[in-house]
């Protein structure tokens, strides 16, 4: 049987890397994007390794777009089996200083657009007996290491939000947050240590957890860490 995974935030940076690592693992995969025309690259990476994929324009900082998205998926009768919330933004360098929007557009993006989806789109894998949804959250969500400005406060909430679904929702559906690392990418910059391809590893495997494994737990290289590593 052939799951369909949904990925935000797939057309650049780890986002792009899950997308084209599920489909080479056989899901067909769904690119939640703000722009179609941006998805262009990811989804002829791959249709040319064979893979089945589609866009669909999602604004993780807009509620209505996120509620227009999933009522588009309905109509067209896609079963989201599998839910990649990956979009984000890294904004601000002092809580204190950001105006009200800001903070708002970072809890908004980073933590109240992935709980509505999660809301949207789990009573359809409950009621199939099959789910797994993956938080793309930071090391910076720790409330021993909270990132700058409104970011880090938004991946706590993002990590308890993990926690919380998970709690409600029955075994058959893994929700599961997870580090990347430090990734060269738009957001990490050039600096950085790790590929693409080497933050999207835990969330593919998370995506593709078994039956019997942990649910509202934080990974980082595969391995369970504690909220505040
Ligand atoms: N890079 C790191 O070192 C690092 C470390 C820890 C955690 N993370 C997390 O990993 C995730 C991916 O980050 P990245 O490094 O790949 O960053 P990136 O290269 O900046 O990519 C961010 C992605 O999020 C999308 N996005 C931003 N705002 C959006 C919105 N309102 N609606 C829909 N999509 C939106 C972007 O789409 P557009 O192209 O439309 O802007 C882009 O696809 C983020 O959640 C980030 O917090 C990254």
């Amino acid at each position: 049987m052939t799951r369909t995974a949904l990925v935000t935030g797939a057309n650049r940076g780890i986002g792009a890397s899950i997308a084209k690592g599920l489909a080479t693992q056989g899901l067909r995969v769904i690119a939640a994007v703000r722009d179609l025309a941006s998805a262009e690259k990811t989804l002829n990476g791959i249709r040319k390794v064979g893979g089945e994929a589609l866009a669909v324009e999602f604004d993780a900082g807009e509620p209505g777009s996120i509620r227009a998205c999933v009522a588009a998926l309905e109509r067209d009768g896609e079963q989201v089996d599998v839910l990649v919330n990956n979009a984000g933004i890294l904004e601000g360098e002092r809580l204190l200083d950001m105006d009200e929007a800001g903070v708002l557009r970072s809890v908004q993006i980073n933590a109240l657009g992935p709980l509505l989806l999660i809301r949207l789109l789990a009573p359809g894998m409950v009621k199939r007996g099959y789910g797994r949804i993956v938080n793309m959250s930071s090391g910076w969500g720790s409330l021993e290491d909270l990132g700058p400005g409104a970011y880090g406060v938004s991946k706590a909430l993002l990590n308890a939000i993990t926690v919380k679904t998970a709690e409600e929702l029955p075994a058959c559906v893994k929700v599961n947050a997870m580090c990347p690392g430090w990734v060269n990418t738009q957001m990490g910059g050039t600096s950085a240590p790790r590929t693409p391809q080497q933050g999207a590893d835990t969330a593919i495997w998370l995506a593709m957890l078994a039956d019997d494994a942990p649910s509202g737990a934080f990974f980082r290289d595969r391995k369970k860490i504690g909220w505040d590593d």
